[in-house]
């Protein structure tokens, strides 16, 4: 996949799976856009001083005018991807309103209002775009969302904003599209779950190869999928 020329933004890009999708772009020749909020995460980013990477410093991507902000200052979009989000979990009977609230902010909202810009800013310029979103397993088998309800209800409204928001926009040439990981084989997975068969579980290098390819010129024809990387899980 050939991203020379081509402007991508990478929401979450600091985070375990973003570290893995940005190191695939900056060596597919992508100029990386990655907006990030907490600096302790930033200081650690492996890729902070690469000259293909552009930060983006206290971004709070659940608000709608710095969001707004951010894509305004991106010139010839190609490509967003959406990674930020996170998970907690628990039964619906420990899951109050509030934690509800958080999960929709953190999986849905950072995703929508990005998705909004980046077609705003892709649809300017008329030349076209990729989008890809992250959703999660139970986004797709709901009966997997079992202790996680909050979680699971916020990544199947992801899931449904892909599908729509993908017939939306294909009249201007953006092709949306998510990934649907299961549990991937991230530090703090591995530190949650010691015991877990860790082989099994999706790498975020090979993750971040599907990412690419739907974000890439040359997915040509795919739009509204929400693809499984489940490894062997
Ligand atoms: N890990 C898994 O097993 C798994 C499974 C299925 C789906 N996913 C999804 O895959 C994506 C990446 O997961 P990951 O494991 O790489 O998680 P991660 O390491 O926690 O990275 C998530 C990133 O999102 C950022 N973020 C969250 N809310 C934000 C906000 N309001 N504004 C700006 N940035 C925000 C976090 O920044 P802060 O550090 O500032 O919070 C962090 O950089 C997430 O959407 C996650 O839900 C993960």
């Amino acid at each position: 996949m050939d991203y020379h020329g081509r402007t991508v933004v990478i929401t979450g890009g600091t985070g375990s799976l973003g570290i893995a999708v940005v190191g695939a772009l900056i060596a597919a020749g992508a100029a990386c856009h990655v907006p990030y909020r907490t600096e302790t995460e930033a200081r650690t980013f492996p890729h902070r001083s690469h000259t293909q990477v552009i930060l983006y410093p206290q971004i709070d991507l659940t608000d709608e005018d710095t969001v707004a902000r951010l894509y305004q200052q991106i010139p010839d979009l190609w490509a967003s991807i959406h990674l930020a989000g996170g998970f907690a979990p628990g039964r619906l009977a420990a899951t109050g309103k509030s934690i509800l609230a958080s999960q929709l902010d953190m999986n849905l909202v950072t995703c929508y209002l990005c998705c909004r810009n980046a077609v705003m800013a892709m649809a300017a310029h008329s030349t076209g775009g990729r989008i890809v979103n992250v959703a999660a397993r139970p986004a797709l088998e709901w009966r997997t969302g079992a202790g996680m309800t909050a979680y699971a209800a916020s990544k199947a409204a992801v899931a449904a904003l892909t599908v729509a928001l993908a017939e939306e926009a294909v009249k201007d040439d953006i092709l949306v599209n998510a990934v649907a990981p299961s549990i991937l084989d991230t530090p703090a997975n591995r530190k949650a779950m010691p015991k877990a068969d860790h082989a099994a579980w999706p790498k975020v290098e090979d993750v971040a190869q599907t990412i690419l390819f739907l974000a890439s010129p040359e997915n040509k024809v795919t739009r509204g999928a929400i693809v499984p990387v489940y490894g062997r899980t």
